[in-house]
């Protein structure tokens, strides 16, 4: 097991780390994956060959990016005093005439997290694995609101990223069942020079009871699955029960104010809209909700992804295991998975809104929080001017970072305008294709203090009455400012 460097050792293992490249964006450079492989990828081969050099980076990826072992030989290039720490610490073991990884040690956000190698998830039947950095992390790591409290809750933490990465000021709190993940996390804690932080125990919010957080971010275990036998991934619940409760109780552990970002799957039944069933999560929680959804697939393609993901693991052959996981779904009248990103704000004392949306153009694979934290302000202001009337007297603005990109066709001997296509630089991704009567309507809001004046002279120019096409207008700058494209005029929204 690992054992937690001090912070001299520290020191000196990310500062060997930072010199020898071992940083995320060498990984990206050198072998184009954000997150570590098992070995049964398709993609090991190529990986090994770009790290085949004897460099420290190359060492240091193939035993802790890529999990692989290592000969006497190799591990030469490592200075005796950083193979002494390695092994010291846990993360390297002798192993006959080679040295094997006895942890992965992903480089991610700044920091270096340590986690089970895939190996581990084999032997162990997978029970008390601590997973490495994975897609739905990093997606949740991206939508992450800046934390402007003083308390991060990581919960269902794992190898305790979430924490790190998100608390960088802030007293972290990360929570799991596993015990083994307290280990991990308060191993990456160390090693990442970070003090004000806490690992516990236990089932959901019961090691945290009576607590209270700014910013709680959770990747819990999600997958609507037939079976419960790894923790890492799905939950003894039915379907997504688990990420119901979890909504269901967090109102009671955020400060006012606070945010709780949880990145998960969710069903959509026979004859219920699934925003109903999800409108019902967060009935009590005494937060407003953006739900962005990312993706739907249909039970038989859900299923048979699942067989495909887990067919190393031991088990009945595949069209068994995928006949099983399609009846469990079947049989209680699933009709579609989706999968998604669910924030929640705590907001006392007045009406709570609930807003559903569609990630219509990719996942940001970079940081877009403040992105998120203004689509808030742009629910709150809508949530504000609920009549026409209300609006009118209100200004919205274009957001900065707004991108409007031009098409043109070729055709007979000439460029011919095709469309002109709408996104916000490190915004929630959208991509509208717009028509020039509606940048034109857009292009107005920066003249004119309020909506009223906006359509006003835009129904001048286009020589029209105001009240042929005031409805229209209003429709349109209401779900740009949905899609995050405009902003209130004022920061309070008011
Ligand atoms: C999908 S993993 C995510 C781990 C880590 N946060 C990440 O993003 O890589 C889900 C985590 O939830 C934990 N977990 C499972 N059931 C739980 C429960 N009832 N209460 C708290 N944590 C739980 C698992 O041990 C696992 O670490």
């Amino acid at each position: 097991m690992l054992t937690a460097p001090s912070s001299d050792e520290a020191r000196r293992l990310r500062d060997f780390f930072l010199a020898s490249g071992y940083i995320a964006s060498g990984i990206q450079a050198q072998l184009a994956v954000r997150i570590p492989l098992p070995s049964y990828s398709p993609q090991m081969p190529a990986l090994l060959a770009r790290t085949a050099g004897g460099s420290t980076f190359d060492l240091l990826t193939r035993c802790f990016f890529l999990g692989q072992p290592a000969s006497e030989a190799a591990v030469a290039v490592l200075p005796a005093d950083i193979l002494t720490l390695l092994q010291r610490c846990g993360l390297l073991r002798r192993d006959g005439a080679y040295w094997r990884p006895a942890a992965l040690l992903t480089p991610c956000a700044g920091l270096w997290l340590a986690s089970d190698t895939f190996d581990y998830r084999e032997t162990a039947q997978a029970r008390d694995y601590v997973m490495p950095i994975n897609e739905p992390a990093l997606t949740l790591l991206d939508f992450a609101v800046p934390c402007d409290g003083v308390s991060v809750l990581d919960l269902c933490s794992g190898n305790l990223m979430h924490g790190l990465a998100a608390g960088t000021d802030a007293k972290v709190v990360g929570s799991d069942l596993n015990p083994r993940a307290a280990l991990f996390g308060a191993f990456n804690a160390a090693l990442n020079a970070r003090d004000d932080v806490t690992c516990v125990t236990g089932d959901l919010f019961a090691p945290v009871a009576g607590e209270r957080f700014d910013l709680i971010l959770s990747n819990p275990p999600f997958v609507i699955s037939p079976g419960s036998d790894h923790p890492f991934r799905e939950s003894p619940l039915d379907l997504d029960d688990f990420s119901r409760r979890l909504v269901g109780e967090v109102g009671e552990h955020l400060n006012e104010g606070g945010f709780c970002q949880i990145i998960c799957e969710w069903v959509e039944l026979e004859g219920q809209p699934w925003q109903e069933r999800l409108t019902d999560w967060f009935a009590r929680s005494g937060c407003d909700a953006w739900v962005l959804a990312a993706n739907r697939q249909l039970p038989q393609t859900y299923a048979r992804e699942w067989v495909v993901e887990t067919s190393h693991e031991p088990g009945p052959p595949a069209p068994q295991r995928y006949a099983a996981w399609l009846e469990h779904l079947t049989a209680r009248g699933v009709t579609a998975v989706h999968g998604g990103l669910i924030s929640l704000r705590r907001r006392t004392g007045g009406e709570n809104w609930i807003s559903f949306s569609r990630i219509e153009a990719g996942l940001p694979g970079k940081p877009i929080g403040a992105a998120v934290r203004q689509g808030f302000r742009n629910r709150d202001f809508l949530h504000a001017h609920p009549s026409d009337a209300a609006i009118l007297d209100a200004g919205l603005v274009i957001t900065p970072g707004a991108r409007l990109e031009s098409k043109a066709v070729w055709r007979g001997g000439s460029w011919h305008p095709d469309a002109m296509v709408l996104s916000v630089d490190d915004g929630v991704p959208v991509r509208l294709g717009l028509d020039a009567n509606v940048i034109a309507l857009m292009e107005r809001l920066e003249q004119f203090p309020t909506l009223g004046g906006t359509i006003a002279d835009f129904a001048r120019a286009q020589g029209l009455p105001i009240a042929d096409i005031q409805g229209q207008c209003l429709g349109i700058l209401r779900r740009l400012l949905e899609q995050g494209c405009l902003m209130p005029r004022t920061p309070s929204g008011t």
